[in-house]
């Protein structure tokens, strides 16, 4: 494959697997498409924006006709889509925003990806003509629900759960994904990941939020007891495993993706505390006193974990980094990057495309 498509590659994850694939694939053609609603931020890729194989598409992957051509213009032969809707506590504010991006958009473009490929031929041809073509889904744990037993975890064989509209929007999508594959013959693969942490995260998520919140003295409320369980992966670990599943992995198959990193929140935070107050120098349980238990988040996932076995064992892939290590270079380079924070924090981020592709 030469011309690859990821959605969402100015968020989170997707700037992470956009300068991977860029800088690890200089044959490839690597085009970002994202809206840049206020979770995308270009100031992510600046590091590549100049690279040749690097492109940017600024859409929205619900608008069909814009998203045609795309991947008519760049002859797209695999898209990676990330696009989403991913803040759990935004959906249960406006589930509507959700449906809208994470299960329309997805059948958006995968109803374009199959108009595309299959150079409009029905049945068998139609199949035929879409053979060497891929569409890889990203999606997330969350839609097996919530785990209550310790010591198990999520397969790929787990019935879906879905509580939050988030999570019930990203495991509609998938149904979708796999609908194409059995309806249309849609070349396809999903896999689903555990929480990522790492650089760049939007700071409405725990960690980067904590963190900020360290670092202006502000309260951080946890939600209920802060007794639930979350399984941890740094986000380079995924971008890692989306490039093994995405090359080596079998058309049509679920992957799951985490860490075997179980934390309750409240002993990450305290984590968290201990790394952040020594790197600012501040005496050791300096930000004990931010902790502030709050009410609980509606209809809140008790515990995730993750069972990547079938990953491990099929495609060799495992995570690269201890969790001690991870999170230390992860508060460090929040610490480092005051800027980044701030830019985002004040809104100042939406104003980097128009700096860098004024006019487009
Ligand atoms: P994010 O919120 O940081 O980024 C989402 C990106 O999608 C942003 O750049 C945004 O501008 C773009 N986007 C949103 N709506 C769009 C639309 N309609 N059209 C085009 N672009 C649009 O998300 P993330 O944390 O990087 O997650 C990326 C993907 O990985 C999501 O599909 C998410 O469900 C999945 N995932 C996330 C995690 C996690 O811990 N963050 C874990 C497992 C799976
Ligand atoms: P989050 O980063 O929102 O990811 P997700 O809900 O998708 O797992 O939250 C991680 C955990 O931290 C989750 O159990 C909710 C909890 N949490 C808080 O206790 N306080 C907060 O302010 C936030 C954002 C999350």
């Amino acid at each position: 494959m030469k011309n690859i498509l990821i959605t969402g590659g100015a968020g989170f994850i997707g700037s992470h697997l956009v300068r991977l694939f860029v800088n690890r694939y200089p044959e490839y053609r690597i085009i970002n498409y994202d809206l840049l609603t206020y979770a995308g931020n270009l100031a992510n890729l600046s590091d590549i924006q100049d690279v040749p194989n690097y492109f940017f598409e600024k859409g929205d992957i619900c608008d069909s006709e814009n998203v045609d051509r795309v991947l008519r213009k760049y002859e797209v032969d695999g898209i990676i889509h990330l696009a989403a809707e991913s803040h759990v506590d935004r959906s249960i504010t406006d589930p509507f925003c959700f449906a809208r991006t994470n299960v329309l958009g997805t059948l958006t473009l995968l109803q374009a990806a199959r108009n595309c490929w299959s150079r409009g031929l029905a049945g068998d041809a139609g199949r035929q003509a879409m053979e060497g073509h891929l569409f890889y889904h990203v999606s997330t744990d969350e839609v097996y629900g919530s785990l209550s037993e310790p010591g198990t975890f999520f397969t790929e064989e787990c019935r879906y759960d879905p509580h939050s509209p988030y999570s019930a929007s990203k495991a509609s999508s998938d149904h979708f994904v796999r609908a194409f594959r059995d309806t249309y013959g849609l070349p396809v693969k999903i896999s689903n990941c555990s929480n990522n942490y790492g650089p760049y995260q939007f700071p409405e998520k725990l960690i980067p939020l904590f963190l900020n919140n360290i670092r202006h003295s502000k309260p951080l409320p946890v939600y209920g007891k802060g007794e639930n369980v979350r399984d941890w992966l740094y986000v380079m670990d995924h971008a890692r495993a989306i490039d093994v599943i995405f090359h080596r992995g079998r058309i049509g198959e679920t992957y799951n993706i985490g860490g075997f990193n179980e934390w309750k929140n409240i002993d990450l935070i305290k984590v968290m505390i201990r790394v952040a107050d020594s790197l600012l120098g501040h005496p050791e349980g300096h930000s004990l006193g931010l902790i502030t238990y709050v009410t609980d988040r509606p209809g809140h996932d008790m515990r995730y974990a993750i069972d990547s076995t079938k990953l491990k064992d099929e495609l060799g892939w495992e995570p690269s980094l201890q969790f001690e290590e991870g999170i230390t270079e992860t508060i460090r380079w929040y610490l480092d990057h005051q800027e980044w924070l701030d830019n985002v924090t004040s809104g100042d981020y939406m104003n980097y495309y128009e700096k860098m592709y004024g006019g487009r």
